[in-house]
């Protein structure tokens, strides 16, 4: 080519989450049956929609006016009922004019990045979402900027860590709160997100907070939305449907813009949003006018607390089979649907091992493991996927200097759920003995 094509910034795009499916692939095509265990999708884990909702959604398919366009940010009526739902919790309010509609919250997120300066820095939690890191890290042509939760304090954001790198870092705008968590399963608590509105406040950011999994709470937990904490500093929260209903196919989310006329850059940036969605149309259609028959349906609330139910039971299956391993350090998760479990410092060691039977999966393994610079963590997610066809995601993948991986909460056959934890138990054990 003439000139180099690519920014610095696009060697950040890599979504470990789905990389390791490459992986999976190949050693399900040499017989090895997979269990998938590093994606949050609830329909492809054996989720299933319940009738009354694809009934809401196929009535919508008869209507010839659902295959138009719709108004660049969104359905008016939408918009207009999701405002209300968030007024509804008290504290910041918004209208119809503060949402934007996108294709999912994944393009919402890689919107929001993409406007802002290049050294105009977002810094988020650690370990990270890697759709927030990459996107961030790509716009900014730089390393990600991370605030540490906390593993041996409930995975709570260190708010000391938090402050000093906002403090010393001035290129830092804004702060991103993933609440609940992925991939860790940590509701911040009230008091942590206030202080959090503090320090954006004394430093004069916006924040912006991730609620894909807001309404996914369970064992006594709540999650408080940013529009509840924010007072009067400038702030977007994200949502989405893909989890929640659950439609991930739908590709459908939105922002909210909180106190978008408190600043004016502020206010720069949302408007910026709006008129990029403008130059690109709209967003999908169909399910913003499937939302409000959905949510505002009185069977939702009761569905989508038996759900939380189910995934609560699931999180205390997963303690009671994992928790008590003495070379974990395990947290019990009260929101979205993952686990977050880490290795003891030092325990891991490039000789371990497990048995694989079959030498062709055997082959496939090595030639991974001479790949540069496996990290440990990475090297035993490969094990247990070629010697139990267990698909996990190692947290090094997260931005986390942390040796440990990600599982999901989400399979529903609850003999599958224990064997699977029985043996990831089992394979820990055998691995760390070898
Ligand atoms: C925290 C978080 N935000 C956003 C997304 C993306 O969701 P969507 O399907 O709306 O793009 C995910 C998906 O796993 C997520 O975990």
């Amino acid at each position: 080519m003439r000139q180099r094509l690519l920014s610095e910034g696009a060697k950040e795009l890599a979504y470990e989450i789905r990389e390791i499916v490459k992986k999976a692939v190949k050693v399900q095509a040499l017989g090895q049956a997979i269990v998938w265990e590093n994606i949050g999708d609830p329909i492809q884990k054996s989720g299933v929609v319940p009738q009354w909702m694809k009934e809401i959604i196929s009535g919508l398919t008869m209507e010839n006016s659902t295959y138009s366009y719709c108004p660049s940010k969104g359905e008016l009526n939408t918009r207009q009922f999701l405002a209300k739902l968030n007024n509804d919790r008290g504290g910041v309010s918004i209208s119809a004019e503060d949402i934007l509609f996108f294709n999912g919250t994944g393009d919402a997120i890689s919107k929001l990045y993409q406007f802002l300066k290049h050294n105009s820095r977002v810094i988020g939690p650690s370990p990270a979402y890697s759709t927030h890191s990459s996107a961030e890290a790509a716009h900014a042509n730089a390393d990600p900027l991370t605030y540490k939760l906390d593993h041996n304090n409930h995975w709570y954001p260190d708010l000391d860590d938090l402050y000093l790198k906002v403090k010393f870092n001035p290129n830092i705008v804004g702060i991103l709160i993933i609440n609940p968590d992925n991939p860790t399963g940590m509701v911040y608590p009230i008091e942590t997100l206030k202080r959090i509105v503090e320090i954006a406040k004394e430093f004069n950011l916006f924040l912006v907070s991730d609620e894909i999994y807001l309404n996914i709470t369970y064992n006594g937990a709540k999650a408080y939305s940013l529009s509840e904490v924010i007072e009067d500093v400038p702030g977007i929260a994200i949502k989405g449907i893909s989890k929640e209903l659950p439609w991930p196919g739908s590709r459908c989310g939105w922002m909210e813009y909180l106190n978008r006329d408190k600043d004016p850059e502020f206010a720069r940036l949302c408007s910026a949003l709006d008129n990029a969605k403008m130059l690109e149309v709209c967003s999908t259609k169909l399910p913003q006018l499937a939302i409000p028959k959905i949510l505002g349906d009185p069977r939702y609330m009761p569905y989508r607390l038996a759900q939380n139910e189910k995934v609560g039971k699931r999180s205390k299956l997963i303690a009671s089979i994992l928790g008590s391993l003495p070379q974990l350090k395990f947290n019990e998760t009260y929101g979205a649907f993952y686990n977050t479990m880490i290795f003891n410092d030092g325990i891991l060691k490039k000789s371990q091992k497990l048995k694989i039977q079959n030498p062709e999966i055997e082959k496939l393994l090595k030639e991974w493991l001479s790949e540069n610079d496996v990290a440990l963590d990475k090297q035993f997610v490969y094990y247990l996927l070629a010697a139990k066809g267990i698909c996990v995601v190692p947290i090094s993948s997260f931005c986390s200097d942390l040796q440990g991986f990600r599982v999901t909460l989400l399979e529903e056959n609850e003999e599958l759920f224990i064997k699977t934890f029985t043996t990831i138990k089992e394979a820990i054990e055998e691995y760390l003995a070898s």
